[in-house]
C-alpha cells in the first residue's frame, strides 16, 4: 500500500468528520456531531447542512492538527460524493473541491456506502482484513442490504430492504417508546436488562434475501396502542422487556438472510458495517455463528462503524494508488449505487 497522506471528508448525514490517512493507517478521525436533530426526533436536512458549513473548517482544522502534519503534506483529497443528502454533501464536495485546488493536489471521490464496506481494511479496524470474496451486511439509519464484495471495487447488492432500513427500525420504534433520536443505541442499552422473550412482533416473509422492517415497526405501534388504552404507564413499567423483544426481533430477521446468504454461496467470511453493527446483539450473533457454522467474522471497531471520515480516506487511498481521479466539475449525488 502507497504510504501517501490523504485527507477524508465526510458528510452525507448530520456527521461533518475529517480524517488524515498515511498508508492504511489512520493518524487522526474527528467528528463533529449535530445535536440539534434530538430535538426534532430525526434529521431535518436544512439544519444538517447549515451545522456543517460551521463544522466543516474547524473540523478539518482539528484533523491535521491532531495528525501533527501540514497542509502541504496531503497527496491528495477524498470526500463524500453520495449517497446521502444532497445539502449536506455540498457542503463536504465545495470544500473538498476547493482545499483541491488551493493545494493543487487531486480530489477523489467516494461512494458513502462502499467506505462503510471498505472501513475494514483499515489498518487497526480488525486484527485481520477479510479475504474475497466475503459477504458485508451493509446496516444503518438510511441502507440495509447484503453485499457480496468479490474485490476492493467489484461490489454485488444480493438483497437489500424493500421499506425501511434497519436503523430507521430502531429509530422509528424507540420513537413509539418516547426515547430519544437516535433511539438504536438507547433500545442497545435498555435490551440489556430486559426479557427477550417477553412479547413477538411479526416478522417478514420474502422469499429472496431482502429484507423488510415496517411490517414490525407496525405490529409494534398497534400493539403499544392497545396495551396503552388498558395501562397507561404500559411502555414504563415495561420498557426494557419490549426493547429487547424488538432488538431480538431485528437482530433475527437480519440474521435469518445473512446466515441463507452464506449458507447458499459456501461464503464463510462475513463481515458486518454501518451504524447498527455497533449493536451488542448483532455482534453476539455474529460471534454465534463463528462458533457455530465456522465463520471468519468481522466487526469493525465501534469508531469506524458509524458515519465517519477514516473510511472515506481509507477508499481515497486504494483510488490514489490505482490513480483514479476526480474531475473538478464532478458534483454530489443523493443516489449512487455500489
Ligand atoms: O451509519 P450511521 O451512523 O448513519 C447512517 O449512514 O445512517 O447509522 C446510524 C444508525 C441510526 O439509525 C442508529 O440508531 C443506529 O445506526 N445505531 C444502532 C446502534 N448504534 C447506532 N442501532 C442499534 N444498536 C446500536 N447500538
Ligand atoms: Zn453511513
Amino acid at each position: 500500500m502507497s504510504e501517501s497522506i490523504i485527507l477524508g471528508i465526510e458528510s452525507s448525514c448530520d456527521d461533518t468528520s475529517a480524517a488524515i490517512i498515511k498508508g492504511n493507517s489512520i493518524l487522526s478521525n474527528i467528528a463533529a456531531n449535530q445535536a440539534i436533530h434530538k430535538e426534532y426526533g430525526g434529521v431535518v436536512p436544512e439544519l444538517a447542512s447549515r451545522a456543517h458549513q460551521q463544522n466543516i473548517i474547524p473540523v478539518v482544522e482539528k484533523s491535521l492538527t491532531k495528525a501533527n502534519i501540514q497542509q502541504n503534506a496531503i497527496s491528495a483529497i477524498g470526500f463524500t460524493r453520495g449517497p446521502g443528502l444532497l445539502g449536506s454533501l455540498l457542503v463536504g464536495t465545495s470544500f473538498a473541491k476547493s482545499l483541491a485546488m488551493s493545494l493543487d493536489v487531486p480530489l477523489i471521490e467516494v461512494n458513502h456506502l462502499q467506505a462503510h464496506i471498505l472501513a475494514h481494511f483499515i489498518e487497526d479496524a480488525n486484527p485481520m482484513p477479510p479475504k474475497f470474496p466475503f459477504l458485508c451486511l451493509t446496516v444503518s439509519g438510511g441502507h440495509t442490504m447484503i453485499v457480496l464484495v468479490k474485490d476492493y471495487f467489484d461490489m454485488e447488492i444480493i438483497g437489500k430492504t424493500t421499506d425501511d432500513a434497519a436503523g430507521e427500525a430502531f429509530d422509528k420504534i424507540g420513537k413509539i417508546f418516547d426515547l430519544d433520536y437516535p433511539a438504536g443505541p438507547i433500545i442497545d442499552k435498555l435490551a440489556k436488562e430486559g426479557n427477550p422473550d417477553a412479547f413477538r412482533f411479526n416478522k417478514p416473509k420474502l422469499e429472496n434475501y431482502d429484507y423488510s422492517f415496517s411490517g414490525i415497526k407496525t405490529s409494534v405501534l398497534y400493539f403499544i396502542q392497545k396495551e396503552v388504552r388498558k395501562n397507561p404507564d404500559f411502555i414504563k413499567e415495561n420498557l426494557k422487556d419490549l426493547c429487547a423483544s424488538v432488538q431480538k426481533c431485528i437482530i433475527e430477521i437480519l440474521m435469518n438472510k445473512l446466515e441463507k446468504a452464506a449458507k447458499d454461496l459456501e461464503i464463510k467470511e462475513v463481515a458486518i458495517a454501518g451504524g447498527v453493527s455497533a449493536n451488542s446483539a448483532l455482534r453476539k450473533a455474529m460471534e454465534d455463528n463463528h462458533k457455530k457454522s465456522g465463520w471468519n467474522i468481522y466487526i469493525p471497531k465501534f469508531e469506524y462503524t458509524t458515519d465517519n471520515a477514516a473510511m472515506i480516506a481509507m477508499v481515497a487511498q486504494l483510488k490514489f494508488e490505482r490513480g483514479e481521479f476526480t474531475d473538478l466539475r464532478t458534483g454530489a449525488t443523493s443516489k449512487y449505487d455500489l
